[in-house]
């Protein structure tokens, strides 16, 4: 059975995702120049793909590099205990630096990176995130440059998974609910 029958519908077409990534690249080429390039820090998994979409957007020279954290939290609301699993290649230090979120749910992952990358005195921090759940929120985070304000649903796709899955899904889906039923999302 393929794995598309597992989704319940499109949540944000590929198209959507194309045009709203081409509007959110010509905000960063307003603000970035090759003066100081900036570095964008990929959060992995999840943002793989958008960060592969953005980068191609972008007319400013910049550098990519790569952060994997993993929450401790299992099966239930995220608990803000997050540990490091993949560090950054390079120093950050007087640097601009640009983070690359593919969601920002209760803002707790969001929220380590940024006390963390504070340490490290880079110049400027700025959040890009293509999926937004502001009703998830549980503690307070800014985000600089949001794709799309999503509500409260089981999305995957586009770097997004479900038991490691469905990331390659090229469009922002919803699950069935019988696929996820008695799991919690976080
Ligand atoms: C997701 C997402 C964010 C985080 C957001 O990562 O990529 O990093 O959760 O959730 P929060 O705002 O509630 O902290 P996930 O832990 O699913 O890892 P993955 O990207 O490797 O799938």
């Amino acid at each position: 059975m393929s794995m598309f029958n597992d989704i319940e519908r499109v949540l944000v077409s590929e198209e959507e995702i194309r045009q709203r990534i081409a509007t959110l690249a010509e905000q960063m080429n307003q603000i970035y120049s090759d003066d100081d390039p900036p570095i964008l820090v990929c959060i992995l998994k999840g943002a793989f793909m958008f960060l592969a979409d953005l980068t191609r957007q972008l007319s400013f020279r910049h550098e990519v590099d790569f952060m994997e954290i993993s929450s401790y939290g299992m099966g239930t609301t995220s608990s803000g205990v997050v540990r490091i699993l993949l560090d950054l290649a390079s120093s950050i230090e007087g640097r601009q630096v640009v983070i690359v979120e593919d969601i920002v749910d209760t803002g707790h992952t969001l929220s380590y990176i940024l006390r963390n990358f504070a340490t490290r005195k880079p110049a400027s921090v700025r959040v890009a995130t293509l999926l937004n759940k502001p009703s998830r929120r549980e503690i307070d985070v800014p985000v600089d440059f949001v794709g799309f304000e999503i509500p409260n649903e089981f999305v995957m796709g586009y770097g997004l998974d479900f038991g490691e899955q469905y990331r390659n899904v090229p469009y922002i889906g919803v699950l069935k609910p019988e696929i996820y039923q008695g799991v919690d999302q976080s």
